[in-house]
Order: structure tokens, then C-alpha cells, then sequence
């Protein structure tokens, strides 16, 4: 399956991306942490991406697409994928557009993460991630660790982003309504999107969301492969 998940900044993409991943054993693909990997490499790259993301606005789309084409490519991504977090802009939904027609892949599904914008700020204000392996993400109050900065999966140091700052998020939230929420009305024209509410516990929201991809528990399994 080929999925996209798109939805505000604390939305919880990347909460429910790592357990429909799982679930279906597809790639999870985050263009927030394949730029993150950049800025830790220290390259060039990196440390444009770094300036965009501190100021809570875009990283340029020629940066953000070569780097999702490159990932795509991979041999991993054969069995599907889970893209969170791009596209971002309709530039980038028509640049996604191409790279999939010209692999003569399309996507299954895009669901749309729908979160009041108060409760993305407690969200985000809260969030905490794991230096090891940032796909473990706790929350102060709603997901605390175990013991008090430390993963529970890995015990690696838990630390908070540095564009997770109130004004920063503020401003990103702005971006999400001017640049990215155009994107759902893309796919809604291409008849692939649903909305899937994103309040509520962690595993009702993975229920919702697994059920608008026609893979919930009332649904039936696909057939075993002959
Ligand atoms: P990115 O890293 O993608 O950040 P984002 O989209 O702003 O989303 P977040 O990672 O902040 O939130 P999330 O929705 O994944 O929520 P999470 O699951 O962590 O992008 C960062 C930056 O990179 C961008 O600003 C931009 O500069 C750049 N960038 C990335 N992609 C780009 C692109 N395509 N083009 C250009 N630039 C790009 O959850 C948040 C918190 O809530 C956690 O603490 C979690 O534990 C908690 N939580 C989750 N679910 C629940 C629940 N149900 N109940 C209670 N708490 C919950």
C-alpha cells in the first residue's frame, strides 16, 4: 500500500505513522526526520534545511522533493509506503504526482489528520523524543516515560526540538493553513482522501485510521499470496 498522512504539525502523524507502518509492513518515510538526518550530518544540505525549519517556515522544494525522490527509489519501498509529512505545497503534490507516474505506482489512500489547533499546541508544548531513534515519541502528560527523560524503548536521552518553541509552532501552524491545507483539497479531487479524526486516545485514533484504509478489525485479511 502507498499511503500519505497529512494533518497539522503535532498532529500525531508521526504517533500513528510508526504503528500503521508496522501494521502493514510498509516503510514509514518522514521528510521532517530524513531533513533531521541532514542537519546531523552536517551537510550543506543540513544546515539550509536547519534555517528553514528554526524559523518554523518550508524547507525550499527543490531540497525537500530531491530528498523524498532519493528515499522513494530505495528497494524498500517496494512492498509501499508511508509518506508523512510531504507533500506540503501543491507544488510538491504535482512533483509527487510525476515521481509516482513515472514509476507507474499510484497511491491507495491519503488521510487527513483533523486536530483543534489548541490542543496541537498542549501536544507539541509536551512532546519529547528519543536522541537514539527519534520514531520514539513520549509526551510529559499523555505519554510520560517511565523514568523522567529517558526512553522506555532504548533508555537513549529524551530531548525536545528546537523549532518545537511556542512562537515557532505558531508559525508553522500558520504555514499549515496557507501552504499544506490546499494539498487535501488535491486529493480530494482525486478521490483519495479521508478525514480521520485525530482526538482521543492513541489507539482509537490507529482504529479510525486503519479502518479508512479498509484494514480494521471487521475487515477481512487479504488472501494469502499463492
Ligand atoms: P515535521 O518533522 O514533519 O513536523 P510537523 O509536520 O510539524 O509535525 P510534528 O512532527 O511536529 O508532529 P506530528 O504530527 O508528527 O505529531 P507527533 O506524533 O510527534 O517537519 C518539521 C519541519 O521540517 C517543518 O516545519 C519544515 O520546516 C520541514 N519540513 C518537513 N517536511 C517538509 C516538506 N515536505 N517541505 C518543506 N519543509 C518540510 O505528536 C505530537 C505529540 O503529541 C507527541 O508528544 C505525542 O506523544 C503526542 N500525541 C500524539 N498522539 C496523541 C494522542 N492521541 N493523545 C495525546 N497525545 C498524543
Amino acid at each position: 500500500m502507498r499511503i500519505l498522512l497529512i494533518g497539522p504539525p503535532g498532529a500525531g502523524k508521526g504517533t500513528q505513522a510508526v504503528r500503521l507502518a508496522a501494521h502493514l509492513s510498509i516503510q514509514h518515510i518522514s521528510a521532517g526526520d530524513l531533513l533531521r538526518e541532514h542537519i546531523d550530518q552536517g551537510s550543506e544540505l543540513g544546515r539550509n534545511a536547519h534555517t528553514h525549519m528554526l524559523a518554523g517556515l518550508l524547507v525550499p522544494d527543490e531540497v525537500t522533493i530531491e530528498v523524498i525522490e532519493e528515499r522513494l527509489a530505495r528497494a524498500d519501498t517496494v512492498r509501499g509506503f508511508l509518506l508523512d509529512g510531504f507533500p506540503r505545497n501543491r507544488f510538491q503534490a504535482e512533483a509527487l504526482d510525476g515521481i509516482l507516474a513515472a514509476s507507474e505506482s499510484r497511491l491507495d489512500a491519503v488521510l487527513d489528520l483533523e486536530i483543534p489547533e489548541a490542543e496541537v499546541v498542549r501536544r507539541i508544548a509536551g512532546r519529547r523524543l528519543c536522541r537514539q531513534d527519534r520514531r520514539h515519541i513520549f509526551h510529559v502528560e499523555y505519554s510520560p516515560p517511565e523514568v523522567a527523560g529517558r526512553c522506555n524503548l532504548c533508555g537513549g536521552e529524551l530531548y525536545q526540538r528546537d523549532d518545537d518553541l511556542e512562537a515557532t509552532v505558531r508559525r508553522r501552524l500558520e504555514v499549515y493553513r496557507s501552504e499544506t491545507a490546499p494539498v487535501v483539497d488535491h486529493y480530494r479531487a482525486q478521490g483519495l482522501l479521508t478525514t480521520v479524526s485525530a482526538v482521543g486516545r492513541v489507539q482509537e485514533i490507529l482504529d479510525r485510521a486503519l479502518a479508512a484504509i479498509g484494514r480494521g478489525q471487521d475487515e477481512a485479511p487479504d488472501p494469502p499470496r499463492s
